[in-house]
């Protein structure tokens, strides 16, 4: 009796989470997804993000030049070369929130 009370608590607990749904803050979706390329200070320069001619976020002209809307569609649709090769892939599965908060993340890059 104790424990199936126990079981019921703890699948209610889940229930609520996965209802709320679980979003999490830009800076650990920037850890745990982006840093591998964009580097954790955002300039690119990590071994992969060396190879693949990343753009520098910290840099005032690269901001410039970047528009929300075009951030936010590569972040969920990916990115393609020119010859339709997938070089980031597409990150769909972020809530519309955690995409604006991640843009608006990276726009605090900018020294
Ligand atoms: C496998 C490497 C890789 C990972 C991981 C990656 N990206 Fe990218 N990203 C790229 C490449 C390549 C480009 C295109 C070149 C560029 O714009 O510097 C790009 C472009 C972008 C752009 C578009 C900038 C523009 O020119 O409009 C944004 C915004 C962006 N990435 C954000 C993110 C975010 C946020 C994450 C994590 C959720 C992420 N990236 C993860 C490789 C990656």
């Amino acid at each position: 009796m104790k424990i199936s009370s126990k079981i019921t608590a703890v699948s209610l607990l889940f229930l609520l989470g996965s209802a709320l749904g679980y979003a999490a803050p830009a800076s650990e979706n920037w850890e745990n997804l982006c840093t591998k390329c964009h580097g954790a200070d955002g300039k690119g320069l990590t071994k992969v993000g060396k190879k693949l001619s990343l753009k520098d976020y910290t840099d005032a002209k690269v901001q410039a030049d970047l528009k929300d809307e075009d951030m936010a569609k590569v972040i969920v649709d990916g990115y393609k070369d020119k010859t339709g090769k997938e070089k980031m892939k597409a990150y769909s599965d972020l809530t519309p929130a955690e995409v604006q908060d991640l843009v608006a993340y990276i726009r605090k890059f900018k020294a």
